[in-house]
């Protein structure tokens, strides 16, 4: 063989490797944009939204944090661990009416909250999966 084809193969090998490596990573899409990873969250009814506010403030805020991103007794909501694909709606209407035992992060558990219609939760899951539409991913473990 010519030394030329061996060069010509060996480089052909290289940019292979580097297109698998590069476009082959993750099954994820990135973001483009912060890198955050983002998952198929359909565009929310923004009458839900504008009313999920309020009662997300006023029943999730002060743990999960006025922004969703956490605060020192409670995770952020915009970690890839509340994506809908590993907790989905069901999941956030079971945490409010039953509480959540610690196990994802040291915060303690989350308690039952009280006097929460499911209309309610129906407004605050759409607020929450808005924002992580719009804002994408944080990494777990952060
Ligand atoms: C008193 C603090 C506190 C309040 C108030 C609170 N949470 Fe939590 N929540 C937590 C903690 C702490 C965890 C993490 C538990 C763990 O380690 O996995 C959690 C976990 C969760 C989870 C994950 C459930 C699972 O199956 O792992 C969801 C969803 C959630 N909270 C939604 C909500 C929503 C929605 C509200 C408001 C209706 C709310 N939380 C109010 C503290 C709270």
């Amino acid at each position: 063989m010519k030394r030329t084809t061996v060069i010509a193969i060996v480089l052909a090998g290289v940019v292979i490797a580097v297109v698998a490596i590069v476009f082959g990573g993750s099954s994820m899409p990135r973001d483009p944009m912060n890198g955050t990873t983002r998952f198929d969250i359909p565009t929310q009814d923004p009458m839900l939204v504008v009313e999920g506010e309020p009662r997300y403030q006023a029943y999730c805020a002060s743990c999960h944090g006025t922004d969703l991103r956490g605060t020192a007794v409670g995770p952020s909501l915009l970690s890839v661990i509340y994506q809908p694909g590993h907790h989905p709606d069901d999941a956030y209407v079971l945490a409010a009416a039953r509480g959540v035992p610690a196990h994802h992060w040291n915060f303690g558990d989350m308690p039952p909250i009280p006097n929460l219609a499911q209309a309610d939760m129906t407004r605050i899951i759409a607020f929450i999966r808005e924002h992580q539409r719009i804002q994408g991913f944080e990494a777990y473990p952060p």
